[in-house]
């Protein structure tokens, strides 16, 4: 948990005269000398390492509750520390974006730090929360909304804006009534407003809520809704941090990414980075579902083992591990992999794209041998044809021509030569468009294509040689 006691050291350095501490040369000196041995093993997170410590919503969301957990802890004292300060301990976190991509965070906070050009700047927060498999930031906001809130005040303080617009999926409207709650809560304790928190720092935070388009999880068509547009995407550049929400800078940041920034600050940077392999660092939320036994959201260390995090939090696949038939790894639009990955692979950005796959939203969905796999594929495919906003052809057309080749995989009915077209057309999709939706329409076709080829054939086989309608005999004698 993380409590008062394990929180203060990191003021309390702070607090001690300056010819008390190692010159900065000897620490230097230190440095190079001793060379800091990497871990190997990672995971399972203690307790006392835990950022998100009411994920559950077994204590009080309310301001007091959150008072008790630590947060809001010297928050003034954070931000009289200065931009500069809260940017350099992101950086030394190595915090990476938690929305998906994976941008470091330090430096996409650090492109606001431009000349002051008379125009406000905004955070904006996106907890729009649409692919398919995630609700990690449901859960903060649900149970510990203090801690987005108090995120919000302390990115925003790191890129000088002048106010937070948390841009929160329409259906979430439970979520977005403890939210406005906790909001105000922070209002009336002159946490947030002007004068935030008695730094002299006028920091407001707007709780705005979507109509439940997937699209307006992709930031530049999420600035587009919040301007009271249609939700489209955006050509870039210019990029938000130039002109973003009502034209001025702008940074779109996901919720866990800022609800961490807190904590980061007050535990140090240094405290992030021990945990991941580098350039993989920190606690991370990971949501488990699928055939396993228990599904859950869980904060873990970055880099844990896919095979650690589904036995020691989800209970195990369903019918044992040698029952697994292949796990998407972050979120629907990430490659599906099969089980031979699945044993050695590492929870994180870098191992999992050597796997051909990617971290995405750390949403693991997970498939035993009893899944179609050609079926979920396929129900993701149409999913994202229903979501395409329609501005690029390779999108609009090439999405809508693979769910129809998918429909037809499940069936069997198809040749084996459209595997390759398949995927040929996702191929020509990726990369081609305005806005990522069309790569995550790609990558699982191409996932399926690159694993389970044989699965494909076998059922065209199937069909080809009438099984259907030998079953459909077997079924109905008399019809
Ligand atoms: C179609 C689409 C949907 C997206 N949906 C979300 C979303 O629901 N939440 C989110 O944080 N990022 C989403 N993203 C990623 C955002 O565009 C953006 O990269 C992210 O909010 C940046 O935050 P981060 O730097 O903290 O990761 C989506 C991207 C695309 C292309
Ligand atoms: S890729 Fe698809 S969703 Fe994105 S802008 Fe183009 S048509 Fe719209």
């Amino acid at each position: 948990m993380g409590t008062l006691a394990k929180i203060t050291p990191v003021f309390r350095c702070a607090l001690v005269p300056k010819s008390c501490l190692p010159s900065l040369s000897a620490v230097r000196h230190n440095t190079t000398a001793t060379k800091k041995e990497e871990k190997t093993v990672f995971g399972p997170l203690k307790d006392e390492d835990r950022i998100f410590t009411n994920l559950y919503g077994r204590h009080d969301f309310k301001l007091k509750g959150a008072l008790q957990r630590g947060d809001w802890y010297k928050t003034k004292e954070i931000l009289l520390k200065g931009h500069e300060w809260i940017l350099k301990e992101i950086v030394t976190s190595g915090l990476r974006g938690r929305g998906g991509a994976g941008f470091p965070t330090g430096m996409k906070w650090g492109f606001m730090n431009k000349p002051d050009d008379g125009r406000p700047k905004y955070l904006v927060v996106n907890a729009d929360e649409g692919e398919p498999g995630t609700c990690k930031d449901r859960e903060i906001m649900r149970h510990d909304p203090h801690k987005l809130v108090e995120g919000c005040l302390v990115a925003g303080r790191s890129m000088m804006a002048r106010a937070a617009y948390i841009y929160i999926r329409g259906e979430f409207y439970n979520e977005a009534c403890v939210l406005q709650q906790a909001v105000k809560e922070a209002y009336d304790a002159g946490l947030i407003g002007k004068n935030a928190c008695g730094s002299g720092y006028d920091f407001d935070v707007y709780v705005f809520r979507g109509a439940g388009a997937y699209i307006c999880g992709e930031e530049t068509a999420l600035i587009e809704s919040l301007e009271g547009k249609q939700g489209k995407p955006r050509l870039k550049p210019p990029f938000p941090a130039d002109i973003g929400v009502f034209g001025c800078p702008t940074t779109v940041s996901n919720v866990e990414t800022v609800a961490v920034a807190p904590t980061i600050c007050r535990r140090g940077g240094d405290w992030f980075a021990s945990f991941g392999r580098e350039r993989n660092r920190g606690t991370k939320l990971f949501n488990i579902s699928g055939q396993v036994n228990n599904p859950c959201t869980v904060e873990e260390e970055m880099s844990i083992s896919l095979r650690e995090l589904i036995d020691r939090h989800a209970g195990g696949v369903i019918g044992g591990w040698d029952n697994l038939l292949g796990v998407i790894p972050g979120g629907s639009s990430t490659p599906v992999i099969p089980k031979s990955v699945c044993e050695e692979v590492m929870m994180d950005f870098d191992d999992l794209v050597r796997a051909q796959t990617s971290l995405g939203t750390a949403a693991v969905i997970v498939m035993n041998k009893d899944a179609d796999v050609i079926r979920c594929i396929s129900r993701l495919m149409d999913f994202y044809h229903h979501e395409s906003c329609g501005q690029c052809t390779p999108c609009r057309e090439g999405v809508g021509w693979m769910a129809k080749i998918l429909h037809r995989f499940v069936k069997g009915n198809a040749r084996p030569d459209e595997i390759d077209m398949l995927y040929e057309i996702s191929k020509q999709i990726e990369g081609h468009t305005i806005c990522a939706l069309g790569d995550g329409a790609a990558w699982p076709a191409q996932g399926l294509v690159r694993h389970f080829r044989p699965q494909l054939e076998e059922r065209m086989a199937q069909y080809h040689a009438g099984q259907e309608e030998k079953q459909a005999a077997m079924l109905y004698p008399h019809a």
